[in-house]
């Protein structure tokens, strides 16, 4: 059987750490692994994409492999195509596959069929690999994950759980600040609030995400009155524990969910979070195929 990534959660906590310090090592010598040496990875985008596709095209030519970029208008899977015969075939040509769509019945029907392993890109429910990138982030500016706070304000969305999963699989204490209506499941291993100050007080790392989701643009002007005061500003800020950071796993929308003093301030670590993408991923590959 391949390993999948599919939520995150087939990885075991010493996986995931291990993962973390390897992507750290992997940042300080991006071309020091040749992993994907003479392999192909496919990368599926049925959704836009700035950061995941960059980070993945990039850290499998670093990783020695080649990217075979598939685009939905470009498949026969949009024209028909059984989501299983999909599997076969791209089992056949690449050493593994990823996928970002809407359904995670999808991504799960794939891994069903894949004999490669099949990772996700994002769907509806999931953005595991942001949360790796996230957590090597908090890794860089803690030194350490156990017992770090870290308090996401905004959407429960698929960012929020993939947060929650993983980063109690690693120790964290995630907390979760969303609107009634808006809120995470209560089985996602995070604390859930209703009020952005009580979450923060105290955290290491405020997090936040889009209000409107690809996939949520019909109901986005209900978002974005239930999450009007759920914006990461330097005065949620001061409420957390001194050297906190900010974080955002982008694209950001300045005066929405964040304030640009903010995304552009002393304290986030937006962009370094950004660029994790590349290196935490380059760790997962290599743990997938190894
Ligand atoms: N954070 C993230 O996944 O960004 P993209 O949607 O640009 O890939
Ligand atoms: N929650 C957002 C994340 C974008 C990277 C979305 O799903 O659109």
């Amino acid at each position: 059987m391949p390993r999948h990534f599919l939520t995150g959660t087939e990885l075991s906590r010493d996986e995931l750490l291990a993962l973390v310090d390897r992507a750290i090592e992997l940042k300080a010598e991006p071309l020091s692994s040749r992993a994907l040496a003479g392999k192909s990875v496919g990368l599926i985008f049925q959704k836009p994409s700035t950061r995941t596709r960059l980070s993945f095209e990039a850290g499998v030519f670093e990783l020695g492999g080649h990217p075979v970029i598939l685009r939905p208008d470009e498949m026969q899977l949009s024209r028909g195509e059984p989501v299983r015969d999909t599997a076969y075939v791209l089992s056949r040509h690449v050493a593994a596959f990823g996928i970002r769509t809407h359904a995670d019945a999808l991504v799960e029907e794939l891994a069903a069929h894949a004999s490669v392993p099949v990772f996700n890109m994002l769907t509806a429910d999931h953005h595991p690999c942001q949360a790796l990138a996230d957590l090597m982030t908090l890794k860089e500016a803690f030194g350490a994950l156990d017992g770090v706070v870290l308090a996401y304000v905004g959407d429960g969305n698929n960012v929020a759980r993939s947060l929650a999963l993983l980063g109690s699989l690693a120790g964290v204490k995630v907390r979760v600040a969303s609107p009634k209506g808006y809120q995470l499941e209560p089985t996602a291993d995070a604390e859930l609030f209703e009020d952005p100050s009580s979450a923060v007080a105290g955290a290491h790392a405020v997090y936040t995400d889009v209000w409107v989701s690809m996939g949520d643009e019909e109901t986005a002007a209900a978002r974005r009155a239930a999450l009007a005061s759920y914006r990461v500003d330097d005065a949620l800020l001061d409420l957390a524990a001194p050297g906190a950071i900010a974080l955002h796993d982008l694209p950001a929308h300045p005066g929405d969910e964040i304030t640009a003093e903010v995304l552009y301030g002393a304290r986030q670590r937006i962009w370094d979070q950004a660029e994790n993408r590349r290196h935490a991923q380059k760790a997962l590959l290599e743990l997938l195929l190894r």
